[in-house]
């Protein structure tokens, strides 16, 4: 494979990106529920070329005990990446980056759990990258928040996450990883859509005042769609296991909404 080289540019004249898209365009995304058996939950992402499974045991008894928290559930994420998600094979074993990235994801999460209600316990999310173009901490918390709504954990909200960054001076959301290498800048983010509730924000390269302000708000823009195409996952996935009875499905339905703490679901088209 030729070295990767500096594009040109990464936003041409007609203002478009080095894959068509718009500024405030995030990649076509994929978002599929309960893919592996095993798991008490689970999902996958493809956002872009990025390629992310999400799996989730527990509530479950927390091994080693010295880390039992006797107020809540402990949430432990582990996000590694796979040998072959990059093209400079990554090392297997676990980078101080991956370390970094696993408590961000854990620390975006948690306040969407009702963690409480399982003291003493662990609940174990374990993400794969199976392959990396940018964006992979954002593309952890949307597949890990969808793995755990699987799973059956009581949760405030479903939880998206995008990155807005900067390049030739143009805020863009949901950077690429040639965006993310030459571009300007970085803002990785989650939030819990109803309240608006930021639970993570990070800054890569500096940014005004204003741009950041501007940077938030398309971020919260993307999350909100991002945020449609998690419930419609979860739905899909329901109604897959939903009895074929009409208003069995409708209880499906139901339940969904409550599981989620919302009222909020798209309305299914006729
Ligand atoms: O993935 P994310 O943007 O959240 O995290 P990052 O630390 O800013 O990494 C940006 C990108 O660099 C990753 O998504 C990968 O595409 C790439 N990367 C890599 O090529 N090799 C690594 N060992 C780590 C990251």
């Amino acid at each position: 494979m030729s070295p990767e080289t500096k594009p040109d540019f990464l936003i041409n004249p007609e203002g478009l990106r080095l894959d068509g898209r718009r500024p405030d365009e995030i990649r076509p995304t994929e978002l599929e529920v309960g893919i592996l058996k095993k798991a008490d939950g689970s999902a996958m992402i493809k956002q872009g070329n990025t390629h992310i499974l999400a799996a989730v045991y527990g509530p479950r008894e927390l091994h080693p005990r010295h880390l039992t928290l006797n107020d809540r559930a402990y949430l432990r994420c582990e996000y590694r990446m796979a040998t072959f998600s990059v093209p400079d094979r990554k090392r297997p074993a676990p980078s101080r980056r991956e370390r970094e990235i696993s408590m961000v994801i854990s620390n975006a999460l948690e306040p969407a759990l009702f963690l409480e209600e399982f003291p003493k316990a662990v609940v174990d999310v374990y993400i794969q990258v199976i392959q990396a173009d940018g964006g992979t901490r954002c593309a952890s918390i949307n597949a890990a928040s969808l793995a755990l709504a699987d799973a059956g954990i009581p949760m405030r909200s479903l939880v998206p996450a995008v990155a807005v960054g900067k390049a030739d001076d143009k805020l863009l959301v949901d950077l690429g990883d040639m965006e993310d290498k030459y571009g300007g800048g970085d803002i990785p983010m989650a939030i819990i859509p109803r309240t608006e509730e930021i639970t993570l924000l990070q800054q890569d390269g500096s940014f005004k005042k204003e741009e950041l302000i501007e940077a938030i708000r398309m971020g919260i823009n993307s999350c909100k769609y991002l945020h449609e195409l998690q419930k419609e996952a979860l739905k899909r996935a329901y109604a897959k296991r939903a009895p074929a009875e009409d208003d069995e499905e409708d209880e499906y339905e139901d339940d969904l909404e409550t599981d989620l703490g919302e009222s909020d679901l798209p309305e299914e088209e006729d």
